[in-house]
């Protein structure tokens, strides 16, 4: 547990303090229309992430006060160009924000956001957004464009990548941690950078995984599993808030008063101020909700949009809205005053510029250190399995002397960054083939190479190389996966979740040589991975580890590092499952106990919820991961076994964080090599008076111990793990039963019962 220093972090009422806003009101009350106008108005310069040609020459306009806050800045000598426009020659000298997509790190590019979630371990991704956030700040950027906490559920939706998974409990963890990351012990510090929670709201639940499509869903699931991260990030104190491109339940969310309004400013009393995504203001009228874009502008502004990120809308038309009276100017100046308070808390108006003689970027020790033992973390060992008598394929022993690394993400640096890869340069990743020549030539061994296919591709003419050098080898390393730039991340849906091009047929052909086979999988999603599960003894879930990839894998592969990542989501046995998650509603007629694995035969069989040509299950669960020694689990105890509903519902804001009640396990490290177990801690409801799901997430732990040590570990419980979303759209406890289930992955045994009581 990091120590609590939650009072010295940046929060979201000191963007409202009058006394910290002095300067502010003083300065709105200066300002023209125009002037106003101009501090809501953000423009992308430099290489563009979205749609549409950037405009050119903002020089005039950062002169007569039209533009705000420019995105895709990357340039201190560029950034302070603009600045010094803004600053000595518009007539108010107010400064520009700068934005840009820090994702997984600026410079230092660490596992993307999926990967980061699977090592469980919220200080880490502190300590990473930490430093993306002092590098990109050196740069002039002090607004980043992240966390991305969208829960998502359908591995079809390219964007799953770029957040924490299916689990709100983990993506509010996550969530946290970014922001804590990212803004420092306060804003104003030269390092510390605005967080931007995004995309508020839902963006992860589109139609069929297909990005920028809708989102239908009801009140409850919105609150109990969308809503929560982005609450989460707040309470931590992000300074702003992006709206996404989807529309809830039929109303554009960048003209959605029910979530930028009454839940984002009203129940959650958001200070900070709600960008719009890329020129999502203007998309009002493809959405078909406006007409034009001075409609389009007003029904966002109205809603609570308060900065127009690249559609030109307000800079054209809100001006006129105001001036006819059609757009009160007090609406104006409430978001005026939300964006100048954060420009004010960064310290934007006394330091302005950034230093333009910094010393080239390098890798250093330490960054590498860090950025190595993230992507150690976030690698999740899916199986290990023992063949024909020998022992489990990993760690690979000493008398491997010839490795055979076949694959077209085996040597691929630029890949390794995944998507959204900041800054950073292909030249500073290493691969896994420069990881393992280096290992194998220290060991006194070879490692012979073969590229075998490319990543989509049908033509089979490096498969013989391929064959020849597993030929030759001991064991054979087969790295396969997504092209990260091409199918993940944003506008990268896919609605087949196998490996692309051949790559599955070039794993069979390896196979069929008959030496032991490690599979790496480099992807931004889970994947359909049925074949190799069945005929690979090992498989690693590699995402896009960073800069470090090549020695995180060596470690692992080689046991001198014990993996510990757990999966944060479930990993499909066909696309025709998704959305495919953990949490799902146990029906009136659950399949659980029924052996799905043939056609139903009979009436008990047929008649329940289910498939017939595919299990129910998932391949591998949510919260799976592997370790190279193994752990036990106690049986859990609880220190009650009742609570009284008034004990809970009396306290103040019902206690929230106050445990009410604590399980209780002891964690025996069983096998023969120290490691890390994350402990994890399910919650089944029963009786209440809506249906619940399954299982859900509300605790985990890391857990690091010794061949034959054991801890204690607790898990305390509060209002907030026990409580759920009622028809009301409340977040209450009622009288109920309450199963709580502990161990190592969602399929956790180990049980115990207590309840609500009146
Ligand atoms: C993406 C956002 C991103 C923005 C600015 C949009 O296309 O949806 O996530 O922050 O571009 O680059």
């Amino acid at each position: 547990m990091s120590p609590d220093t939650s009072s010295t972090r940046p929060s979201n009422a000191q963007l409202a303090d009058k006394t910290l806003n002095k300067k502010v009101d003083a300065l709105l009350a200066k300002m023209t229309l125009e002037e106003k106008v101009g501090q809501l108005v953000q423009f992308s310069s430099g290489a563009p992430t979205g749609p549409g040609t950037c405009r050119q020459g903002y020089d005039s306009m950062i002169e007569a006060g039209q533009v705000g806050a420019l995105l895709n800045v990357a340039d201190p000598k560029k950034a302070n160009a603009f600045q010094r426009i803004a600053v000595e020659k518009s007539r108010l000298h107010i400064p520009l924000l700068y934005g840009f997509d820090v994702i997984h790190g600026y410079r230092t590019v660490f596992p993307v956001p999926l990967g980061m979630a699977s090592s469980f371990d919220p200080p880490l991704v502190e300590a990473t957004a930490r430093m993306a956030a002092q590098e990109a700040s050196a740069d002039g950027i002090r607004w980043v464009f992240s966390p991305m906490v969208d829960i998502a559920r359908d591995a079809r939706w390219g964007r799953i990548i770029e957040g924490s998974g299916e689990s709100p409990y983990l993506g509010s963890a996550m969530a946290r941690a970014y922001v804590q990351g990212y803004q420092g012990t306060s804003l104003s510090n030269p390092d510390s950078v605005a967080a931007c929670v995004k995309h508020f709201a839902a963006y992860g639940a589109v139609v069929a995984g297909r990005d920028y499509n809708a989102v239908d869903m009801s009140d409850i699931m919105l609150r109990q599993v969308y809503l929560p991260p982005y609450q989460a990030a707040i309470d931590a104190g992000a300074a702003t808030v992006m709206s996404s491109f989807n529309s809830l339940n039929s109303v554009p969310a960048t003209a959605d008063p029910y979530t930028l309004t009454t839940i984002l400013r009203k129940e959650w009393d958001f200070n900070g101020f709600v960008v719009s995504d890329w020129g999502a203001v203007g998309e009002l009228i493809a959405h078909g909700i406006a007409l034009d874009d001075a409609t389009a502008a007003q029904k966002a502004i109205s809603a609570g949009l308060d900065m127009d990120m690249e559609s030109g809308a307000y800079h054209a038309r809100l001006v006129s809205l105001v001036r006819t009276n059609t757009v009160p100017e007090s609406t104006v100046d409430e978001a005026v005053r939300r964006v100048l308070r954060v420009k004010n808390a960064l310290g934007l108006f006394d330091h302005p510029y950034v230093n333009e003689n910094v010393t080239p970027y390098q890798a250093t020790a330490a960054k590498r250190m860090l950025a190595r033992r993230a992507a150690e973390e976030s690698i999740v060992l899916l199986q290990n399995r023992a063949t024909e008598g020998q022992p489990k394929l990993l760690p690979i022993g000493t008398h491997v002397k010839t490795i055979a690394l076949i694959g077209p993400l085996a040597d691929a640096p630029g890949e390794m960054l995944g998507s959204w890869g900041g800054q950073g340069n292909p030249a500073d990743a290493i691969s896994l083939r420069a990881a393992l020549e280096q290992r194998m030539k220290a060991n006194g061994g070879q490692l012979l190479y073969a590229e075998g296919t490319q990543i989509l591709t049908q033509s089979e003419t490096g498969f013989d190389t391929a064959k020849q050098a597993a030929q030759k080898a001991d064991l054979v390393v087969v790295a396969l996966g997504e092209d990260a730039p091409a199918m993940t991340g944003e506008a990268a849906s896919r609605a087949h979740l196998d490996l692309p091009g051949n790559q599955e047929q070039l794993l069979k052909t390896i196979v069929a040589v008959g030496k032991p086979v490690v599979l790496v999988v480099f992807s931004g999603r889970p994947l359909v991975l049925n074949w190799a599960a069945q005929h690979v003894p090992a498989i690693m879930e590699a995402w896009y580890p960073g800069i470090e990839a090549g020695p995180a894998l060596a470690n692992i592969l080689f046991g001198n590092t014990n993996p510990s990542g757990k999966l944060p989501v479930s990993f499909p046995r066909a696309v025709g499952q998704e959305p495919l998650y953990l949490s799902q509603f146990p029906t009136g007629r659950p399949a659980a106990g029924v052996d799905l694995s043939h056609p139903p035969t009979d009436g008990v069989e047929k008649y329940v919820s289910r498939y017939i040509d595919v299990r129910n299950s998932p391949l591998y669960p949510f919260g799976h991961g592997l370790s190279y020694t193994e752990f036990s689990y106690s049986p859990v105890t609880l220190n009650k076994n009742s609570i009284p509903l008034a004990q809970i519902m009396s306290a103040p804001n019902h206690g929230t964080a106050q445990p009410v009640i604590q399980a209780a396990t002891t964690v025996r490290n069983t096998g023969a090599v120290a490691g890390t177990e994350i402990a994890q801690l399910y919650i089944q409801i029963r009786g209440a008076s809506v249906e619940e799901p399954v299982r859900v997430l509300e605790g985990f732990q890391r857990v690091t111990l010794q061949p034959g040590e054991s801890k204690h570990i607790l898990f305390p419980l509060s209002f907030n793990e026990l409580s759920f979303i009622n028809v009301k759209s409340q977040r209450v406890v009622e009288p109920a039963d309450y199963t709580v289930f502990v161990g190592g992955s969602s399929t956790a045994t180990q049980s115990a019962k207590f309840q609500i009581v009146h």
